[in-house]
């Protein structure tokens, strides 16, 4: 069900539109995008849009594209970076995992964000994360050498998935934590459900990864992962 508030973005508007990337499977070429070369950083499932957009006016030299399944969020981000007057982010509807394979080029990334993804907390529903090892794996080609991904849940034992996956793929990713991760660090910019979970007394967990200067190995051919919803 559509919340009143977010009735309002059900017609973007020209200027909104002008921050909203076209779908569709093609390589991105993150230069041409913008007009002009910078550090490209990506956030997974913005939601609404209020760390993409404080990261993007806070780093106005560096591009930020973002992807998210939920068009009114989309048209809400793109809102609110208009807002902050941050133009430097180009938004994208659809699935995550289908855009990071097939529209990022290799190499192209220097930070990813994953900030409380769906949770799938139930023991039978764990198979739907997002982050699984064909997913890391995938990211591990769009990421280049020494660039850093950064994930937060609420759910601890995604964490800890996220970590293991990761040790099915030897080489390719180092963690920045010592003990794998860490509870409750302090963060620039809050997102709605890192404020909310806080404020349910929840502790949250982060892992920091850095991808190394091992290159990626071959990928088992697209579709990998069937049961993911498409936008
Ligand atoms: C729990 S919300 C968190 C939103 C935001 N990151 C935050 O912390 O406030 C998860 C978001 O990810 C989006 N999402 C979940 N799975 C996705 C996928 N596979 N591809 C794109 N977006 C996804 C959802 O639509 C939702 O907006």
């Amino acid at each position: 069900m559509v919340s009143p508030g977010m009735k309002r973005y059900r017609v973007r508007t020209e200027a909104q539109a002008s921050l909203v990337g076209a779908r569709g499977d093609e390589l991105l070429d993150p230069a041409a995008l913008f007009a002009r070369p910078a550090p490209l950083r990506l956030e997974i499932g913005f939601g609404h849009g209020e760390f993409i957009s404080a990261m993007a006016d806070a780093h106005p030299d560096e591009h930020f594209i973002g992807v998210e399944y939920d068009q009114l969020r989309v048209t809400k981000t793109a809102h609110k970076c208009l807002k902050t007057g941050a133009t430097n982010v180009r938004l994208f509807s659809g699935e995550a995992h289908r855009f990071v394979r097939h529209r990022l080029p290799p190499n192209s990334l220097q930070r990813a964000y994953i900030l409380f993804p769906d949770p799938w907390p139930k023991a039978g529903q764990r198979r739907r994360r997002l982050v699984n090892r064909a997913f890391l794996l995938d990211l591990a080609h769009a990421m280049a050498p020494g660039s850093r991904l950064m994930f937060a849940s609420d759910t601890h034992n995604y964490a800890f998935q996220v970590l293991s996956n990761v040790t099915t793929l030897p080489g390719l990713w180092r963690s920045l934590y010592p003990s794998g991760y860490r509870i409750d660090i302090p963060t620039r910019f809050p997102t709605v459900f890192e404020r909310h979970k806080k404020e349910e007394g929840c502790t949250i967990c982060y892992v920091s990864l850095e991808r190394t200067e091992l290159p990626a190995p071959e990928r088992a051919p697209w579709p990998v992962v069937e049961e993911k919803r498409e936008a």
